[in-house]
């Protein structure tokens, strides 16, 4: 009972002070320097060309709409808007930090996940102060993991999480379209779009799991100079044998090799290291997640 009246007093103290509040709140959401090159990131002739036509929305933006009008038939285009989406691990998380980099601007990361489930009531309002802090930083604002939020319904909740839902998702909406930044979604759930978000995304740039070719390029990136390796052991021998797993799997699989290696008290990673570790990621695939992409190889 006594506790009561101490916890409705705090509430109703932030509540009082909103400057405070949301000062708090930006404090969630801090602008870091983007962690990858868009030069590193390794994908298909598709998927480049998409992006590098998003990019270009963004750089020759002021041409586009001032300079040849675009503003008179689209006002409300100032920002622009990206949703990366594929299976896991195809690298769409080291994309949005790439083209922070490219653009040089600092990047806002909101797990969308986690913003949803940690703060029940106050997702609509987090949502605004991660477009804020995005504006004052002048930062790409990437939602890392935005499944729920952009797509049409999600099955199997309560009404009361479907009406929270639900606000996020017109606060986001409203958010969008006043923004006159970047903002990347990612997701490995493209079923079901809402067609609000749709509409709203310029672009919507598919990560497929890699071809041999890509696959190779992989290899190349996630095997440091600094590795021993046994002769035999080369890119081009390591794509044929992980056809069908991600980026996210090749660089599981080398800390696998290595651990192995490691433990075995070896001076260089043999054939076999790989070998075992590749068997590895693909069992626990199979055995412990099924993506709703697997299979689709670009
Ligand atoms: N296309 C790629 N180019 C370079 N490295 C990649 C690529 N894809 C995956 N990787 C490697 O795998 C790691 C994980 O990739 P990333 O986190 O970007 O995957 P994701 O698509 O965001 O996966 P998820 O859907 O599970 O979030 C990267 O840090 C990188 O080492
Ligand atoms: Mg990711």
């Amino acid at each position: 009972m006594p506790i009561d009246w101490l916890s409705d007093a705090r509430s109703k103290n932030k509540a009082d002070n909103p400057a405070e509040n949301l000062a708090e709140r930006l404090g969630l959401f801090s602008p870091e320097p983007p962690s990858r090159r868009l030069a590193d990131l390794i994908v298909g002739a598709e998927t480049a060309r998409q992006l590098k036509t998003a990019l270009a929305k963004i750089e020759h933006h002021d041409k586009l709409y001032r300079e040849w009008g675009l503003e008179t038939i689209h006002p409300e285009g100032r920002g622009i808007a990206l949703n990366l989406y594929g299976p896991p691990g195809t690298g769409k998380s080291f994309a949005a930090e790439g083209i922070a980099e490219h653009l040089k601007r600092l990047i806002i990361r909101v797990d969308y996940a986690q913003i949803e489930s940690r703060f029940v009531g106050d997702t609509p309002k987090n949502i605004v102060a991660a477009f804020e802090a995005a504006r004052e930083a002048n930062a790409v604002l990437f939602f890392d993991e935005a499944d729920s939020v952009l797509s049409r319904r999600v099955t199997n909740i309560t009404q009361a999480a479907d009406y929270g839902v639900n606000v996020s998702r017109s606060t986001l909406l409203l958010q969008l379209d006043q923004f006159d930044g970047v903002v990347i979604f990612a997701t490995n759930l493209a079923s079901n779009y809402d067609p609000a978000f749709v509409r709203r995304i310029l672009a919507h740039v598919y990560f497929p799991l890699p071809s041999v070719d890509s696959l190779e390029r992989l290899w190349h990136y996630h095997l440091p100079p600094k590795l021993p390796l046994n002769p035999e052991v080369t890119p081009e021998t390591l794509a044929p044998l992980s056809e069908g797993l991600s980026g996210g799997d090749v660089l599981n699989v080398v800390i696998l090799a290595a651990s192995s290696a490691a433990e075995r008290g070896a001076s260089a990673l043999t054939l076999a290291d790989f070998e075992g570790a590749l068997s590895q990621v693909r069992r626990s695939k199979v055995e412990v997640g099924q993506s709703t992409f697997m299979g689709i190889i670009e």
